[in-house]
């Protein structure tokens, strides 16, 4: 959902930020080093050592698990006692945080505070206060809704798929003792920075979690060269915590990029991991390396595109920096006297799509489904480089076509100098927090070309009725501009289309049967959505909790290869995320209807 840019940071914009050569940040100096481990007793400096992934036998040994076969779990004999705990937060220099559910608040058992409480469930949908919590994610539907803001606080409220312990990270040294200390003890380790991840991802019940938030600083750099990529230009680091908003927009380094990202400017520079330059990280040893067109290659080639919390923990970006383009954005509303009229609307729309994205055109829109008739929103038509003339013209033949339908267009267009005013006033911050089963593919440029073919029409009529409250639609292409080789699943090279559905049911107390319904109306609608569109695939970063098929649907051809490193890079499969990288080893066991993040991880 919701647009994110970070590709096109307007160089001339950014003079407030120093240039310098690239170093580490200064968090990025503090670093974990094998003479701190001696200084420590012997106990508990066992338990913070760094991994050897190429020594098989010190791989086995250290994937610990409990007599369960699970990930140890609290309550397990094999958890740390408080005492360890208390230990380990003083190697942390007190950057432990015991978990507190966001809206406990709400709740007499956990200190009731009925400002907090009140303030919650009037913000609850603004993604910015789960930014700044330490174990908030969006989705609650997947952390287990078992402490939802409410009314009435004679509830019950607890953990649920929220990680046990967090670190609060602001040094490279105290996110490889959190990766060291959750390998060594067998802990489940999780990742967080902002928690806009649709499936849970960002969470997991028992785990210890590394969150990124605070590492946020930026650098511009004005002259970057990178043989084997063949760039020469300005470039930006940003610490993985860096919220894109800070820069000029929008949402987070640390996953977006990982799982590849789009954005607005994707038709005409790719994806924001074809940006990437190079990136620094923990690896699941606990060591603290860079990854680059020269160095780490394959580690390098998998982490840009193939999904966050799978390689081990950025701490930083360097991304190519692009000079400022001017956008034209175009907003509308849009429905019909008829239901079938609409649709015709739409089809009318479809016919442009390849042509709108060949022109660099960007657009986003919603689709709500209000019976009699449908509602479209363009929330924006992005015409970057384009005067509202040209803008105009690309969309007359579309307009022309609803005019005979009489579907009324009152369209505004406005043109900014750049990107960034462009994005600001485009995109409202989006609603989240909210309980939606989601779906998402991204249809093949192919089944456009003809639209008086039978492909087009069969794709047309499985989007068209999808059984959903909501379709979150984008006409977008992301070519390969920079001929770039990484780990961006190839359906993205090939799509004009990313399309979103949501079905939503009523909250947290929903019924067993509602959910069910709702569960089941996605995976009828997904597997329509499949048929019309076989070799294609989804964006993991926006998908299917229970995606069939995911390692070709989220990976494609790429697949063997990621799988393949990550046995090198993580043979302990420290880092675990539902339908990450080779995590078919192990599931967690939920006793709720649907999948989610409340149970125990365990190998199978
Ligand atoms: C309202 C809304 C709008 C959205 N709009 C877009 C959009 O326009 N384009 C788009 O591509 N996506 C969009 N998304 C999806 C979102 O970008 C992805 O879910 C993305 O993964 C979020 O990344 P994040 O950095 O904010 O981190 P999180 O959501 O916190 O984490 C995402 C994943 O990366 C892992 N991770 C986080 N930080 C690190 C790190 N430092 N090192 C290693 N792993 C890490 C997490 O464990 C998790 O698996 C949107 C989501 C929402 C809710
Ligand atoms: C890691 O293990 C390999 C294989 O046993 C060994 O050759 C290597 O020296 C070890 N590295 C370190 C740093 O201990
Ligand atoms: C870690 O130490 C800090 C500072 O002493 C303290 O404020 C914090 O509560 C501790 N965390 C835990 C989980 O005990
Ligand atoms: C209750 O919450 C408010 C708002 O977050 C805060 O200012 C206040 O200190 C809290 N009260 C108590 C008793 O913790
Ligand atoms: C919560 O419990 C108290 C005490 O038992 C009771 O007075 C109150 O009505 C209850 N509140 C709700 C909303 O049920
Ligand atoms: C996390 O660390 C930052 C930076 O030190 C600090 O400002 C913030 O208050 C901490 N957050 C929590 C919840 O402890
Ligand atoms: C915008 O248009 C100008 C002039 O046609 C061209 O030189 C420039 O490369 C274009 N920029 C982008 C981002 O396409
Ligand atoms: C068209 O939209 C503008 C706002 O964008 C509004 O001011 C105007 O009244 C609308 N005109 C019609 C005919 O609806
Ligand atoms: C596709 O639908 C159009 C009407 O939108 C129709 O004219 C055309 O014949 C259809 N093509 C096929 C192959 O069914
Ligand atoms: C793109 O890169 C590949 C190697 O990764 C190379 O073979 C090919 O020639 C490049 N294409 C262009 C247009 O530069
Ligand atoms: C559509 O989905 C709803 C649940 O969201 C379900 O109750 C209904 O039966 C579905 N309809 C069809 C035709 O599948």
């Amino acid at each position: 959902m919701g647009p994110i840019i970070l590709t096109l940071l307007a160089a001339t914009a950014l003079s407030q930020f120093s240039s310098a050569a690239d170093t580490p940040f200064s968090y990025e100096s503090i670093q974990l080093r094998p003479s701190d481990l001696t200084s420590l007793s012997p106990s508990l400096s066992k338990l913070v050592s760094f991994g050897n992934a190429s020594d098989p036998s010190a791989a086995s040994a250290s994937r610990k698990l409990s007599s369960t076969g699970c990930k140890v779990f609290p309550g397990d004999k094999e958890w740390p006692s408080d005492d360890t705990w208390g230990e380990f937060n003083k190697t942390l220099r007190g950057a432990l945080i015991k978990t507190v559910p966001i809206a406990s608040s709400c709740y007499s058992g956990w200190g009731y505070n009925k400002t907090r409480c009140d303030f919650l469930l009037a913000n609850w949908a603004d993604s910015t206060i789960h930014e700044l919590d330490p174990t908030s994610y969006m989705s609650p539907l997947y952390q287990g809704n078992t402490c939802p803001p409410t009314a009435n606080p004679n509830g019950t409220c607890t953990l649920g798929g929220f990680p046990s312990y967090v670190v609060n990270a602001t040094t490279v040294k105290q996110i490889q003792l959190a990766v060291n200390f959750a390998r060594n003890t067998g802990i489940r380790l999780t990742v967080k920075n902002t928690g806009h991840e649709f499936s849970g991802k960002t969470g997991g019940a028992g785990a210890l979690s590394v969150w990124t938030h605070y590492l946020n600083d930026i650098l511009y750099l004005p002259k970057l060269d990178d043989e084997v990529q063949k760039y020469s230009g300005p470039a930006f680091k940003g610490g993985s915590g860096v919220i894109a908003k800070d820069l000029t927009g929008c949402w987070g380094f640390g996953g977006y990029i990982a799982g590849g990202g789009h954005s607005p400017m994707s038709p005409i520079y790719g994806m924001a991991a074809d940006q990437v330059l190079s990136m620094n990280l923990v690896t699941p040893d606990g060591q603290f390396v860079t990854a680059s067109s020269t160095e780490n290659t394959d580690l390098f080639w998998a982490l840009r595109g193939s999904g966050g919390s799978t390689w081990g923990v950025v701490t930083s970006v360097t991304i190519r920096a692009h000079p400022g383009t001017p956008v034209t954005v175009v907003k509308f509303d849009l429905t019909a006297s008829t239901s079938k009229t609409f649709w015709l609307g739409m089809k009318a729309y479809w016919k442009h799509f390849i042509e709108y994205s060949d022109a660099g055109i960007y657009s986003y829109f919603f689709i709500f489904d209000m019976p009699p008739v449908p509602f479209m929103q363009m929330v924006g038509f992005w015409a970057p480089n384009k005067t509202k003339e040209e803008t105009a013209a690309l969309l007359k033949p579309w307009f022309a076509d609803l005019a005979a339908l009489k579907m009324n267009v009152n369209a505004s267009y406005v043109m900014y100098p750049t990107a960034y005013p462009a994005f600001i006033n485009t995109f409202p911050l989006e609603a989240v927090g909210g309980d939606q089963i989601v779906g998402s593919r991204l249809f093949p440029r192919e089944s456009f070309k003809d639209p008086n073919s039978a492909i087009f029409n069969k794709t047309f009529d499985a989007w068209s009725t999808t059984n959903s409250s909501m379709l979150i639609s984008f006409n977008i292409a992301a070519r390969n501009v920079h001929n770039v080789s990484n780990a961006v699943l190839p359906a993205w090279r090939e799509t004009v289309m990313h399309t979103i559905m949501g079905v939503g049911f009523p909250n947290a107390a929903a019924s067993t049967a509602e959910k069910r319904a709702a569960r089941d109306g996605v995976t009828k609608s997904m597997k329509k959505w499949r048929e019309v569109s076989p070799g294609a695939g989804a964006y993991l970063g926006e998908a299917d909790i229970e995606e069939e098929n995911w390692q070709t649907n989220f990976y494609g051809s790429n697949y063997k290869k990621l799988v393949s490193i990550k046995k090198i890079v993580d043979p302990w499969d420290l880092f675990w995320s539902r339908t990450g990288v080779g995590s078919e080893v192990a599931k967690v066991k939920t006793g709720d209807v649907l999948q989610n993040e409340n149970g125990p991880l365990c190998w199978t």
